[in-house]
């Protein structure tokens, strides 16, 4: 299902980056895209993450500044789901 119509992102790229090490929306927007356009999108970004952290019991906020492990992708590596 797509879950960023404007960039035609689905809800399985966005659950592959979070599962990848994107743990904030705009790590999810900077390697994906998503909510880049109208911004609709955000909010369901936001449930997903809130969702995979909900049930990973994982609560750990990024710091500034520290490098995710999903950050690979965004710097030019092959895209997530495609
Ligand atoms: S639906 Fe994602 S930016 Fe428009």
């Amino acid at each position: 299902m797509y879950i960023c119509i404007c960039k035609a992102v689905t809800e399985s790229q966005i659950c592959e980056a979070i599962r990848s090490g994107a743990c904030t929306r705009k790590a999810i927007t900077d390697c994906l895209k998503v909510g880049t356009a109208c911004g609709k999108c955000n909010r369901e970004i936001r449930d997903l993450l809130r969702n995979a952290q909900s049930t990973s019991g994982d609560t750990r906020r990024p710091r500034a500044g520290r490098e995710m492990p999903y950050g690979r992708y965004a710097g030019g590596g092959a895209e997530v789901g495609l």
